[in-house]
């Protein structure tokens, strides 16, 4: 028999939801009462509902609309948080602050569509649906990698990329700030990693083929400013975000090396930004100078970004410059290492414990994390086996496959599909059915595991549509199941996500239009079939 009302269509799915039936009515007397410690979520519901709405939602201490912290939700946690819309009040209530911003998300979500796009109502009032929740995510780790390295996108667009994941209760974002071909955060201790590393002279288009590589002509550049990281970082902050900062090393550092040669393994080398995709073989050498560059950089990276993680990248290593290097070999035989490429995992703790020294939580990301301490949180994306590799041996593991979490992959088999990272596609019912921490493993093993992201690699996501076309709708997959852990089943979560769409149309999200191709539930269904990440 069907429910008497039916659920509201949340993404992602609350854990525990009831219609009461009978709606609320917001209009422009409706005001809110914010308890102590309350107003930043008050403040919050005022920009994302009141503004867009045309409702003032004044503070008033008789409001209808009841925001208070409360203790005795302690046991939902940091995020979790309680909901209760009847015909006369909303009373959201959550022990954190952060609760109460997740549980604004709701709301935003039990509005009508229209509402989120500053539609006008023709009314003056908007109607929600009287429902009971208590709300707690499954994992604490829920997050998007955005690579402004590859592609530079300007600080306004990355605050409307946090305000796409905090609409899906994502609390990561993550930032690829520097690679080979672009430098993107200023460093006053090494101007010329902006001077020379944030532009490169032309970009490769397209993957590589039998004829080898193509290029545009096009000349690609841009940074931040410190004061614009500040306030992305505050602004992702009030909706309950955590921007976490990447910086690669050893490798992946071509763009440092163009600005200062000295740093690498051959420092009468002039090398340019690069313009190719793919792993290039030119590292950082081993030297001390190295290491007080990497402690400047991060020093700087740490007084803009508070996050408690700093990642420091560490994949893609190629050690034959090592291998070839007399000061390299030197080093790794003075330190007993068995041969140059120890010095890989060297490298990575040194940086590692200065980073925990500074009370920060190294992130790196690794295949099996085998070569680094314990103290490292680490990213498993490469194989399926190596999250749980990881969290055997200790880590705390964020589990990010390639083959369910890499968004640079297409997203159906569709011919027409845009040009994208070479592979077989990560269709949306793969990200859907990723379980981070699979039921079989031992509880110790899982209990490590924080959660996932999705990873948004930009050498074929130029613009901010191509970005959120791959972005959407799969990232409402990984948050509807990151959130909700097994609770969403796939039928449902289509169902949800087709009301969902509405909402994506109101701000105006080009997302990949959910089509049989896109639904499909056939191809390349279990992640660990996957291919290994080939680079073109
Ligand atoms: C990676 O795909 N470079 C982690």
């Amino acid at each position: 028999m069907p429910a008497p009302h039916p659920a509201p269509a949340l993404l992602p799915h609350p854990g525990k939801v009831s219609s009461l039936g009978g709606r609320l009515t917001l209009d422009r007397d409706t005001t809110v009462r914010a308890l102590p410690g309350a107003e930043p979520a008050a403040d919050l519901l005022r920009t994302l509902v009141g503004r867009p709405s045309g409702l003032p939602l004044t503070p008033s201490p008789d409001g209808r609309v009841v925001l208070a912290l409360d203790d005795r939700l302690g046991g939902l946690g940091e995020e979790g948080y309680g909901l209760t819309v009847a015909p006369q009040a909303l009373q959201l209530r959550a022990a954190h602050r952060t609760g109460l911003l997740r549980g604004i998300q709701t709301i935003r979500q039990l509005l009508p569509a229209e509402a989120l796009s500053g539609g006008a109502t023709g009314t003056g009032s908007w109607e929600l649906p009287c429902v009971e929740i208590t709300d707690v995510p499954d994992r604490p780790w829920r997050g998007a990698m955005l690579d402004v390295a590859r592609r530079f996108q300007p600080i306004g667009y990355l605050r409307r990329y946090v305000d796409l994941l905090a609409l899906h209760k994502l609390n990561v974002l993550h930032l690829h700030l520097t690679d080979d071909q672009g430098w993107r955060m200023p460093v006053d201790a090494y101007p010329r990693l902006i001077s020379v590393g944030s532009r490169r002279e032309r970009s490769q288009k397209g993957p590589t083929g039998p004829d080898g590589a193509h290029f545009d002509a096009v000349p690609h550049e841009g940074h931040y400013t410190k004061a614009e990281l500040r306030g992305l970082v505050r602004y992702a902050a009030e909706r309950g975000i955590t921007v976490v900062p990447e910086i690669e090393m050893p490798g992946h550092v071509r763009a440092a090396l163009a600005a200062y040669p000295e740093l690498g393994n051959h420092p009468g080398r002039q090398l340019d930004v690069w313009t190719r995709w793919g792993v290039c073989d030119t590292i950082l050498g081993v030297h001390e100078g190295v290491f007080d560059f990497c402690r400047a950089v991060l020093e700087e990276v740490m007084d803009v970004f508070p996050s408690p993680y700093i990642h420091i990248g560490g994949e893609e290593c190629p050690t034959t410059e090592w291998e070839d290097s007399p000061a390299a070999r030197e080093r790794a035989a003075a330190l007993g290492l068995a041969g140059p490429a120890e010095l890989h995992g060297w490298f990575m703790g040194r940086v590692g414990a200065f980073l925990v020294e500074r009370g920060r939580i190294p992130l790196g990301w690794v295949e099996n994390g085998a070569e680094l301490p314990p103290e490292f949180t680490v990213m498993t994306w490469r194989d399926a086996s190596h999250a749980r590799a990881a969290a055997r041996r200790g880590h705390q593991v964020i589990a990010a496959h390639h083959r369910a979490t890499y968004l640079d992959y297409a997203q159906s088999t569709d011919p027409s599909e845009p040009v994208a990272q070479p592979g077989a596609p990560v269709p949306l019912h793969t990200v859907h059915g990723y379980e981070p921490a699979p039921h079989d493993w031992p509880e110790a093993e899982r209990a490590r595991v924080l959660g996932t992201q999705v990873q948004l690699w930009t050498e074929y996501a130029r613009t901010p549509e191509e970005i959120e076309y791959l972005s959407f709708p799969r990232l409402c997959a990984l948050a509807d199941r990151s959130w909700s852990g097994g609770r969403g089943d796939w039928p449902g979560f289509v169902e949800r996500l087709r009301h969902h769409t509405a909402r994506l149309d109101a701000l105006g999200v080009p997302y990949r239009p959910l089509d049989a191709r896109s639904l499909a539930t056939a191809v390349s269904a279990s992640p660990s079939a996957g291919t290994a990440r080939l680079h073109p």
